[in-house]
């Protein structure tokens, strides 16, 4: 009998009934994902709210009678009148290191049939971006492997760096070698052991893509041993223009994790144009007005709040951000790329012409820039490719001008040939980044006029080959020249003996 009655005590100890306020609605409108909402009067921006069914929607538009939200998920089941709750929360994703080598959607839930995600942290999906105090300044290389950038175009840890071209013109490569780079290193420091480094972990964004496309990046990554260090966050085309609109959002949470708990990390935003489609679309269906190639107002606001978040921070980590752009005919003044133009930090331009040349990555060197990179240059790098870039820029017009001449004075040949060379020298086939010592190795025995003495058609097979006999030869030396990062005057000695050594053994 006490004992039933101790139960009952305990029962009754146990019920708390705290009032829990909800703020319920019903829809009043719902088409294209997107539905208006009555009777939620104390709903925040971006706060999601909940349907029947289980479909998430998040508040885009605040009205005075009625609030406008983009739905995530199944509509299908969805009809006037249905019940709509508020659930007091801010979008948010799950953040962590358990998302690695994980493919998962706008929302941040799985799709790779790997199963559940391992991590318990969350984070929401729209952040104010790290004001200026808290910022610090570029001084850690992001190496791409990819010779003409590293050497021309360097990239800083926590810098905004654009990828921009017409379609087909290699902007996917350049981002998917950069992370498979990253692999690489990360798996070279690893094995040496070295305490001080700062390995880059890599999320990428695919917004708009076709199934194919993305299954074949995803492919790329894991062919390269590279998706163990990779967060793939997935909106295809297929997608609704509410998951679209939201990816990116979510994968700068998944990168701003790293940043605050001391890591750095790289987004890749793959691409903003078709973002900005997705956004215009919802905005035209939620009958916002429009402006300008019919985006609404704040499309700009749209692309700035999301690459702020990219930065290095004082005392944590950073987040470097590659958004990519999509021109058409290669139109860099319409609305959308002088945006994100305005926003980065520089721009990697690639041209069709160049790419159907043969000259691939087709890296426009006039119209590529990076305005904060070289202060996190190696210097070694800055040693051997100091000059590079204005010899390229300066080669590209006098060869346009040397088409109508025939008799050049010796000066002007002297740098054709020079030119034509580093041209060839930079083109580099995808999905094979090289080691930054390598690159170096290779620029300064073109600067040391290495190359002089070959045809320029063979240039491309001298260079490898000099790679080839350098890393499996002269292990000794290229690993001085990583660990050093400086060529000093017995650096250079040696760089010489071994050139000359190689020289004897390539037959052009
Ligand atoms: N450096 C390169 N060398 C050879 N082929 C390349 C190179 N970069 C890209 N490609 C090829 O060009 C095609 C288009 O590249 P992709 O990166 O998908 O272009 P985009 O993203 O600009 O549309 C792909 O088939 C790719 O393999
Ligand atoms: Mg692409």
């Amino acid at each position: 009998m006490s004992t039933v009655l101790e139960q009952i005590e305990q029962q009754i100890a146990k019920l708390s009934n705290k009032a829990v306020k909800k703020n319920t609605g019903n829809i009043r409108a719902i088409a294209d994902g997107v539905a208006k909402l009555d009777g939620l009067s104390d709903v925040m921006y971006n706060e999601m709210v909940q349907f029947p069914g289980g479909a998430i929607g998040i508040a885009l538009n605040l009205e005075e009678d009625e609030v406008g939200c983009v739905i995530l998920g199944d509509v299908s089941q969805l009809k006037e009148g249905d019940e709509v709750q508020t659930t007091g929360r801010l979008l948010s994703v799950p953040v962590g290191k358990g998302l690695l080598g994980r493919v998962v959607d706008a929302l941040g839930r799985p799709v790779d049939g790997k199963g559940p995600l391992d991590t318990k942290e969350f984070f929401p999906v729209e952040k104010i971006a790290p004001g200026i105090i808290v910022r610090k300044s570029v001084s850690q290389p992001v190496l791409t492997g990819i010779m003409a950038i590293d050497s021309m175009i360097p990239i800083g840890r926590g810098q905004r760096e654009l990828i921009i071209g017409d379609r087909g013109t290699g902007k996917t490569t350049i981002a998917i070698d950069t992370i498979i780079n990253q692999a690489r290193i990360n798996r070279q420091a690893q094995a040496s052991g070295d305490k001080n480094f700062r390995p880059l972990y890599s999320i990428y964004v695919a917004i708009g893509q076709k199934n194919s496309n993305i299954a074949r990046t995803i492919a790329a990554l894991e062919a390269a041993g590279a998706l163990e260090y990779t967060i793939i966050v997935a909106a295809p085309a297929a997608d609704n223009p509410a998951n679209q609109y939201l990816a990116p959002y979510s994968g700068a949470a998944m990168g701003e994790w790293f940043m605050e708990n001391g890591m750095d990390a790289l987004i890749v935003y793959d691409d903003l144009s078709k973002h900005a489609v997705a956004y215009r679309q919802i905005s035209l269906v939620l009958k916002r007005p429009s402006g300008r190639e019919a985006y609404p107002g704040d499309v700009f606001y749209l692309h700035s709040r999301l690459l702020e978040r990219a930065a290095r921070l004082d005392g944590k980590g950073s987040l470097t951000a590659l958004p990519i752009i999509e021109t058409l005919a290669g139109d860099v003044s319409a609305y959308i790329p002088t945006n994100v133009i305005s926003i980065t930090d520089g721009q990697i331009f690639l041209e069709t012409d160049l790419f159907n040349q043969g000259i691939r990555p087709a890296v426009s060197v006039g119209l590529s820039v990076s305005r904060v990179g070289s202060s996190a240059q190696l210097k070694m790098t800055k040693q051997v490719a100091g000059k590079l870039k204005g010899e390229l820029a300066q080669f590209r017009e006098l060869a346009a001008f040397a088409q109508f001449g025939s008799d050049l004075d010796a000066r002007t040949k002297a740098q054709l040939d020079r030119g034509s060379r580093i041209v060839e020298l930079f083109k580099q086939p995808a999905g094979n980044p090289v080691s930054i010592e390598l690159q170096a190795a290779v620029l300064w025995a073109m600067q040391n006029n290495y190359f002089d003495p070959i045809e320029v058609k063979k240039v491309m097979a001298a260079a490898n080959h000099l790679k080839d006999f350098l890393s499996t030869r002269k292990t000794a030396l290229i690993d001085t020249l990583r660990t050093k990062a400086a060529i000093d005057n017995a650096l250079a000695a040696d760089l010489k003996t071994a050139c000359d050594e190689w020289k004897t053994t390539f037959t052009a």
